[in-house]
């Protein structure tokens, strides 16, 4: 468990939170910011990304997938990850997060990303946490920048999303 603030904490994906991705993914807004989120965002697809977590920590070793949950309840409106697409010994990783909506605008996402690249620099062992971001998605921008991300720079085309192409930006915060 990793402490956010008194209200929210962080803890690895569970069978049973099934429920809370078909009832908080399943939004416009989180589909628009996003590459890997379905809309519909179906039971199935909730199946899928829970075995997913499960085989990641199994590959890597160590947790790769979080979700953000109310101390109250345990409840998860959010998540926040490691893609982990280079493999368990590379230097460096990609960011993912997404947070239920009507929980946005509260600084809740800032503080999450700072707290979880601490600990994946102190216990991961990387040196370098990238976040590709699409370039028409601000306030995703804004939370990296507020974490102490540096921006290196605009991908032309980088993504294909429901058949248009979608410029990217590239930021990153490297281990000091
Ligand atoms: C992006 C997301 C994680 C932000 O989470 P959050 O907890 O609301 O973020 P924060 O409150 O910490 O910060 C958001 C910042 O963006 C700003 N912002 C939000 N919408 C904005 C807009 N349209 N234009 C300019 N700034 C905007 C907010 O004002 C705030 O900045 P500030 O503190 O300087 O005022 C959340 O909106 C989300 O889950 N979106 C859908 C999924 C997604 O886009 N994931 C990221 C993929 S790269």
């Amino acid at each position: 468990m990793i402490e956010i603030n008194d209200n929210f904490h962080l803890s690895p994906t569970k069978e049973s939170d099934k429920a809370s991705f078909v009832k908080f993914l399943n939004d416009p807004g989180v589909y628009d910011g996003t590459l890997r989120i379905p809309r519909p965002y179906t039971m199935a697809d909730a199946d899928f990304f829970v075995k997913m977590c499960a085989e990641k920590r199994e590959n890597f070793g160590k947790e790769m997938e979080f979700r953000i949950r109310l101390n109250e309840t345990g409840e998860a409106i959010g998540g926040i990850s490691l893609h982990g697409f280079n493999g368990p010994d590379s230097h460096k990783d990609e960011l993912g997060y997404a947070l239920a909506k009507p929980y946005w605008g509260r600084g809740i996402m800032t503080e999450t990303v700072k707290i979880f690249c601490n600990y994946v620099f102190k216990n991961h062992g990387l040196i370098r946490i990238e976040a590709p971001i699409f370039l028409r998605n601000i306030a995703s921008q804004r939370v990296v920048e507020k974490a102490g991300f540096k921006k290196e720079g605009i991908m032309r085309k980088m993504y294909l999303k429901d058949g248009e192409f979608l410029d990217g930006v590239m930021y990153a915060l490297i281990k000091d």
